[in-house]
């Protein structure tokens, strides 16, 4: 049986009547563009094989009850009103939660009736990986369908990636995007405001492995008000810009710089803001400096992955971690000692993947050398820290589809 088959089958175990959707919606890594989404610019994730799975099925009344297959996440009930109070800080439902206020802000209260929903998946938490995103996105998409509702999956990933705001993190579009709009064998060019995406094939030669820090991020904590506080280093950076370029013109993120000079290269910008105000904050300089390089480098990876040049894309991911740990400060160091590992383990490229503070990195390495790759990060890195548990923490992801609804 299927996993969802196998969720479906709980489902009626649980709650004496079949469920009438079954959702599934996955995590996903970022191959390059870190941080650059809130700030206008693209990035180049790819949807993972791990995934979230709902099954769900409508109520009579306005009830919604979200309950968690394995131990790990105690059930939850709340009720679908006009404003969805959330739980206690980092509580799991609150994604679930997020979903429905989500909704009810497109759709009005009254649109909505309850539901049962039971929740399983293998995309470890706080790994950087977007299990919450995937949360979110298939507790919309499931409760869409025991509502008889569909939704534009563009449309979709929006009000997602606003909803999920509910959890305070202001994180910007490409975990939902991706989520929603992979495709299988593909890495995914997304722009932002507004919102459009590219599939770019990933051609044979090349394997991804994930390898997790054992360090967690969870989006709910301290690496939430971390990543907020880059949101607002960046703001200021705008408002440095308009000083010099044209204060009745705000800049609305870094990315517009781009659309105002077209032919300008992004990273002279980093020289104009230099020279901008003196003395002020040199770490909004090495922000922005990360912001737009790391723009630049999507680009090239972009044609480095359609070609099937491997060591040129290792190259740049390289580069996007050494930016994201000195410039944009969001790697640890079990993040760099992970990366330097995997290098003298032979990836091509290793860097840091989603928002930082801990997670997981991204691998690439020649197709024909995964296994090998694993054996010796288990061998040199897990071994000492996670001992026979290695195998969770290090493997192999394959680009997959996005999300998707079968009704019952
Ligand atoms: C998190 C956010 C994304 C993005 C990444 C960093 O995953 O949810 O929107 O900003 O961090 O690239």
């Amino acid at each position: 049986m299927s996993e969802v088959g196998a969720l479906a089958a709980r489902f009626a175990a649980r709650y004496g009547r079949a469920a009438t959707a079954l959702v599934r919606a996955p995590g996903r890594v970022n191959l390059i563009g870190e941080h650059t989404d809130y700030n206008g610019l693209p990035v180049l994730p790819f949807a993972i094989d791990r995934e979230v799975h709902l099954a769900a099925a409508p109520r009579r009344d306005r009830t919604v009850t979200v309950a968690s297959s394995g131990d790990r996440f105690p059930p939850r009930e709340y009720a679908l009103e006009e404003t969805i109070d959330p739980g206690p800080s980092g509580d799991w439902a609150n994604y679930h939660r997020a979903a429905a206020q989500g909704l009810i802000e497109e759709l009005g209260a009254g649109a909505l009736r309850g539901g049962d929903f039971l929740i399983a998946g293998d995309i470890p938490p706080g790994a950087g990986l977007s299990s919450s995103s995937a949360l979110v996105v298939g507790s919309m998409l499931a409760m869409l369908a025991v509502n008889g509702r569909d939704m534009a999956a563009h449309l979709l990933a929006d009000l997602a990636a606003t909803a999920e705001r509910y959890v305070g993190t202001h994180s910007g579009g490409m975990d939902q995007a991706v989520c929603l709009l992979a495709q299988p064998g593909h890495a995914l060019h997304i722009d932002f405001f507004p919102l459009r995406t590219r599939p770019v094939a990933i051609p044979p030669g090349a394997g991804f492995v994930v390898c997790h820090s054992l360090v967690e991020a969870e989006k709910s904590g301290a690496a939430r008000d971390a990543y907020n506080l880059r949101v607002r280093e960046c703001r200021l950076a705008c408002r440095i810009f308009d000083s010099v370029l044209d204060p009745d013109m705000p800049l609305a993120n870094l990315g517009e710089l781009q659309r105002r000079a077209p032919q300008r290269p992004l990273d002279e910008w980093v020289n104009v803001l230099a020279a901008a105000l003196p003395p002020f904050p040199p770490v909004l300089l090495r922000r922005v400096r990360h912001v737009l390089t790391e723009a630049e480098r999507v680009a090239a990876a972009e044609e480095a992955l359609a070609a099937g040049d491997w060591t040129r894309l290792g190259a740049l991911m390289n580069a996007s971690h050494a930016s994201c740990r000195d410039d944009y400060e969001i790697s640890c160091d079990a993040l760099d000692e992970l990366v330097a590992t995997a290098r003298s383990n032979g990836a091509l490229g290793a860097r840091l993947t989603g928002a930082g503070f801990g997670g997981c990195t991204i691998n690439l390495v020649r197709a024909a050398d995964v296994e090998r790759f694993v054996a010796r990060m288990e061998e040199t890195f897990y071994r000492s820290r996670a001992g026979a548990a290695a195998r969770e923490h290090c493997f192999p992801v394959v680009p997959s589809g996005g999300a998707s609804v079968q009704l019952m």
